[in-house]
């Protein structure tokens, strides 16, 4: 390893930093010499923020499996690369190691050559979280399909306009899927998601509830069928192999939606170089993980957080990763400490509305959990509120772990602003520093950057990077000029990220939460606006807007306000009417946990929705609402405070 690439201290913190500063192109390309490239690339780094074009390692050549799977085997092919832990405590643990893993990759990316798959299409994954998932999602990598995984708690719809969007020829699902005492039939919403679509050719379904479904012919295969056919032709007396096709280091890995401030979530593309160098150095970093330690991250693949810290992180550093089937409250709020106790778990990475819910079991699900392992642990998603920190601190950490706060989003790839384990300064609820390559700036509404500091010494703005870092988002797919729209072209010449944020004295940034129109409900980011578009669809609905409001376990809970057509007559049934519409539409996440009826909507006479007064409402402060005076009906305010929930 090179040596600006393992950072033990924070000296070499600072060093790192300053010299990924004056001189990124010599900084990455060290560290990208220590990964398996086919063809070394010409050209470290080329971009500009106005198209936006980035381009890293242009001219490499590689595969992203290779450097994942195949170039630990001779070393380390019998070390785990997974720990399954099932959603039933008392069915069969699944160890997958470096040599298993490689096997099965190939097989699975044998059984997309069969059906059809070619380099570049976009194949849907829609699975639970059984191993079964990472040999599809690498198997994809490995011919260089794109692959699109989508998280199990959305609609057929949500799965029909992302197969739309991406024009996904092929997916990968599951009969089911077991999420603590319930099945999720997850193969007949994707037969709902079908119904109309034209681009599908092949469904590839893996066995896992054994939930009766239905099997098209022609179209729908079984995955087992499929791989032990495939078995046949990728080991050869003993012998596995399935060369991985040679991939441009810019060449799209996957595409994962994500939701942003207008009403339909965007294709976030990374490549594959870049993405692989970030996952990988910020893995090594931040959790400072060290070989033969177990790393836990208890996201699901269906988002940002499992695809870098679940699967390409901790495999392209020969981890061992852990991976969780099931929910954190099944069979009871000790789970998680079970899992701690019986894998020996070093690292434990979650989210902080987990946290929050845990804390609101008390300490009994604790007690008498051997927790010893732990060594680091981790929260991501959203700002961590200091009673959190502390309670994971002392519980779970028993004040022996460094906790790291890591800031970053679907669009960065991997972790940008956090602390790194036991290496750098921690501030309970604060991110701290930027990784070295990133460079935040805040800036006033006008895109000035923030000089005056509050009454508390803190500089307070919106918060951007002024220049790439290796996994950028690189376009949004199908459409670059919502790509440029959304995060280049607020503010010209840099990346917004749509966060609020605030800098100390030290240099040290606290994310404050969305500025934009976007909400965090669990750790999950969803759309104000769509949530209303799925709210107005139903029959009974004028118009609605939506807001967020602070909740005690998902951080923010959403509340919509509605004006419906007056012919109902039992708001709770139209209330469950609009909630089974939601569900429907976008998922069962996007549910509003209030919805007040109200006349009409605090309006300005250009027709804009004030959605300020409609925070303070949800927020409970029914008084301060500020000025009023240029809405265009200032009486529907006192109208809705009077039926605030
Ligand atoms: C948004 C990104 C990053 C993977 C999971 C979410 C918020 C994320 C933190 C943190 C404060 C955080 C931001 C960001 N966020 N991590 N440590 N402190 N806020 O990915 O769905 O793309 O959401 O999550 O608001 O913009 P995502």
């Amino acid at each position: 390893m090179s040596q600006s690439y393992r950072i033990n201290s924070f000296d070499e913190y600072k060093e790192a930093y300053q010299k990924s500063i004056d001189n990124p192109e010599q900084f990455w390309g060290e560290i990208a010499e220590n990964f398996t490239w086919r063809k070394k690339w010409d050209k470290v780094l080329e971009w500009n923020f106005t198209e936006p074009k980035v381009e890293w390692f242009k001219g490499g050549k590689l595969n992203i499996t290779e450097n994942c799977i195949d170039r630990h085997l001779e070393t380390m092919g019998e070390k785990p690369a997974f720990i399954w832990e099932p959603n039933h405590p008392e069915e069969r643990v699944r160890v997958v190691t470096y040599n298993r893993l490689h096997k099965r990759v190939c097989q699975f990316a044998q059984v997309l050559k069969n059906n059809g798959v070619k380099k570049g299409d976009r194949v849907c994954i829609y699975m639970g979280m059984v191993p079964e998932l990472t040999y599809a999602v690498l198997g994809c990598a490995r011919i260089g399909a794109i692959h699109s995984v989508i998280f199990g708690g959305f609609s057929a719809q949500s799965i029909a306009d992302r197969l739309d969007d991406a024009q996904a020829e092929f997916i990968v699902t599951c009969d089911g899927a077991f999420r603590g005492d319930k099945v999720i039939p997850l193969k007949s919403v994707i037969d709902d998601a079908l119904i109309g679509n034209k681009t599908i050719k092949k469904v590839i379904v893996y066995t896992r509830t054994r939930t009766p479904v239905s099997m098209i012919k022609g179209r729908d295969v079984w995955w087992e069928d499929e791989m032990e056919f495939a078995e046949h032709q990728v080991e050869k007396d003993g012998v596995v192999s399935f060369p991985a096709e040679e991939m441009d280091a810019e060449d799209p890995l996957f595409i994962l939606y994500t939701s942003g401030s207008t009403g339909k979530p965007k294709g976030v593309v990374h490549s594959s170089a870049g993405y692989m160098l970030w996952t990988n150095y910020t893995f090594n970093n931040v959790f400072q993980y060290k070989q033969g330690q177990v790393h836990f991250c208890t996201a699901d693949i269906g988002w940002i957080t499992g695809h870098s810290y679940i699967v390409y992180g901790p495999l392209s550093a020969g981890a061992t990763s852990l991976m969780f089937e099931g929910i954190p409250t099944y069979p009871d709020a000790g789970r998680f400490w079970d899992i701690v106790q019986k894998h020996k778990v070093n690292i434990l990475y979650t989210a902080p509305t987990a946290i929050r819910s845990l804390m609101g079991f008390g300490l009994a699900p604790l007690q008498g959990k051997d927790l010893s392992s732990l060594q680091v642990l981790g929260t991501v998603g959203e700002p961590i509120n200091e009673e959190a920190w502390h309670w994971y601190n002392e519980n779970v950490g028993k004040k022996n772990c460094p906790i790291v706060d890591t800031w970053w989003q679907t669009e960065t790839g991997a972790c940008m602003i956090s602390n790194m384990a036991g290496v750098t300064p921690a501030k309970p609820s604060w991110a701290t520093l930027p990784m070295p390559g990133v460079q935040p700036i805040l800036v006033d509404d006008k895109g000035y950057e923030v000089t005056e500091k509050d009454e508390n010494g803190m500089l307070k703005g919106n918060l951007c990077i002024k220049a790439p870092w290796p996994a950028i988002l690189r376009t949004t797919y199908g459409d670059h000029e919502r790509c440029r729209t959304n995060y280049f072209a607020t503010y010209p010449g840099l990346y917004f990220t749509g966060d609020g944020a605030i800098k100390d004295e030290n240099g040290f940034y606290r994310i404050t939460g969305r500025v934009d129109d976007v909400l965090n409900v669990s750790g999950h980011r969803i759309g104000t606006a769509e949530v209303e578009n799925a709210i107005n669809m139903h029959a009974g609905v004028v118009e609605s807007a939506v807001v967020g409001y602070p909740h005690d376990v998902k951080g923010q809970g959403i509340y919509a306000f509605v004006i419906d057509n007056n012919t109902h007559s039992d708001d709770e049934l139209t209330r469950k009417d609009i909630l089974q519409t939601v569900t429907r539409i976008i998922g069962p996440i996007a549910k509003p946990d209030k919805i007040q009826f109200v006349k009409g909507l605090p309006k300005t006479r250009s027709g804009k929705i004030m959605r300020r007064i409609l925070r303070k409402i949800a927020e409970g402060e029914l008084e301060n609402l500020g000025d009023i005076t240029t809405l265009l009906d200032p009486n529907v305010v006192e109208d809705i405070k009077n039926g605030a929930l």
